[in-house]
């Protein structure tokens, strides 16, 4: 196996003199002699300088852009700018071809892509700087996590993706089943006959782990899902995806302070993570940050740089303050009396997008976590509060993203969380399992779920989240 030009490169003049081979895509050729090779490993590419009247013609010809490549020479310390070390090519192997009117087609230029373009081209998306510079961080960021957790005391849990439960109470599912769609069984009442599905009843893709990973919480005392998420809501904007990741901790004995605590630290840490661990693409996406930026009228540009924007968070305290707080910030707002919100603002609305952005970037310029939400506008899950109006929900809005984690201390109480069935229209019975766990050694507890592309967002810039995830599914699109 050949050396890594991520190893390479950070070992950079030490490993001048030495023999070496690497494997990697022509990225670009200049003036006939010096191909840049990227393997994937790093954003960087290695300088290869090849001799050409020591090559037949015909083999040098196959070095085209984006042709896959086997070359071993020396290392010697490079003496045009730019790089340090170079390697002078002895033999090499070109390992797959890439036809000029194929690139033509997938436009290998080396000129910018509109990332709308890209989406369509997922296999040539992958080798632009930057969506791997995206996947490497959001690579990091997934490791950072486990990290997070494991160091933390908590264990890792696999919940269900195929289940019967529907844990948010929005009724956003994808249905499973290997019923014939033509000709389904039917009951005597004519409806779909689901006892005769595979499971015997039926199922759908998990829209939360959270329900059962309560009921491990409530054993294991500090768990975390990590896992794919699915929501049939239809709406085609730049934050939401019908196939997501979600990171769902859950633990017992917290309250919603608690929860709260733990969330700030840990988003913070994970921001940490990448300014520490990812510079040098957190670099490259900071700086096309920028150009996009000078592209936006001035308005709409953002003050800090990327890179800035990521320090703050960690750097200063989240603000904290209820439902109920912000509906009068968002009343007394000179943004509201010139009517220049879209939706109203009332106790007892659900916030939209634009109620949120503006708590977060206009009045108070950092993180904001909002409590203590009215019931009817939160899962049946949420413990309620004293004032019998609201809930110990929590929801963290970030600058940029808007909503990023959603989480709440939980109901532990078996007669309140039964009114909630009742009040919820959610049949008992079908949650005997959740139900039982109030009955059996009850403890408060609380978790939240952060949804990983939306952190990726605020880490990378991406500002559309089909540009953080591998292969995108929304509304009429499943591709590859
Ligand atoms: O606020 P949500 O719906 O909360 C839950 O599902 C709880 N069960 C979490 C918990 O308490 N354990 O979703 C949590 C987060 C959101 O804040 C958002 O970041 C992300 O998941 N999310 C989505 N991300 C992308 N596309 C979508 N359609 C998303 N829906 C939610
Ligand atoms: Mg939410």
């Amino acid at each position: 196996m050949g050396v890594s030009i991520k190893e390479l490169l950070l070992q950079s003049t030490q490993v001048v003199g030495s023999t070496i081979t690497v494997q990697g895509w022509v990225r670009a050729f200049r003036s006939n002699r010096f191909l840049q090779i990227n393997d994937g490993s790093t954003l960087g590419t290695l300088q290869a300088v090849i001799d050409f009247n020591a090559f037949p013609e015909e083999e040098l010809r196959k070095l085209t852009t984006a042709a896959a490549v086997k070359l071993s020479g020396e290392v010697v310390e490079s003496i045009g700018s730019g790089q340090s070390i170079e390697l002078l090519v002895k033999h090499f192997e070109v390992l797959g071809l890439a036809a000029a009117d194929d690139v033509q087609r997938t436009v290998m230029q080396p000129k910018r892509h509109s990332l709308d373009f890209l989406r369509e081209q997922a296999h040539f998306r992958f080798r632009t700087n930057t969506f791997g510079a995206v996947f490497r961080i959001r690579h990091s960021v997934s490791y950072a996590i486990h990290h997070y957790f494991h160091s933390h005391g908590f264990y890792y849990l696999n919940t269900p993706i195929v289940t019967g439960s529907d844990a948010e109470g929005a009724g956003e599912m994808f249905r499973v089943t290997t019923l014939d769609a033509q000709n389904p069984p039917l009951t005597e009442e004519g409806k779909v006959d689901f006892s005769q599905d595979f499971f015997g009843k039926p199922v759908n893709l998990t829209v939360s782990g959270q329900l059962e990973a309560e009921l491990a919480a409530l054993a294991l005392g500090k768990v975390y899902t990590f896992g794919p998420t699915f929501r049939a809501e239809n709406s085609n904007t730049s934050r939401h995806l019908a196939e997501f990741w979600m990171i769902e901790p859950e633990v017992a004995f917290n309250d919603l302070q608690a929860n709260m605590d733990l969330t700030e630290d840990f988003l913070k840490y994970i921001c940490r993570f990448v300014l520490e661990n990812c510079q040098e693409d957190l670099q490259f996406l900071n700086d096309r940050d920028q150009q996009e930026q000078a592209q936006k009228p001035q308005h709409e540009r953002n003050e800090l740089s990327l890179i800035e924007r990521i320090q703050f968070v960690v750097e200063n305290p989240f603000k904290r303050l209820s439902y109920t707080e912000a509906i009068d910030v968002l009343k007394n707002s000179n943004h509201y009396k010139k009517k220049k919100f879209q939706y109203d603002v009332a106790w007892g609305i659900d916030l939209q997008s634009e109620h949120e952005r503006y708590l977060v970037e206009k009045e108070f310029k950092c993180p904001v976590i909002l409590t203590d939400y009215p019931a009817e506008i939160k899962a049946f899950y949420m413990r309620s509060n004293d004032d019998g109006k609201t809930v110990a929900a929590m929801d963290v809005l970030f600058p940029g993203i808007g909503e990023i984690v959603g989480g709440s201390q939980r109901e532990e109480r078996l007669e309140v969380l039964q009114q909630k069935c009742a009040a919820f229209g959610i049949p008992e019975e079908e949650l005997w399992w959740y139900m039982d766990t109030r009955r059996i050694g009850t403890v408060p507890h609380a978790g939240f779920g952060l949804g990983l592309e939306r952190m990726i967002m605020f880490v990378t810039g991406m500002t559309n989240i089909r540009d953080v995830i591998p292969f995108p599914r929304t509304p009429l699109n499943a591709s590859f």
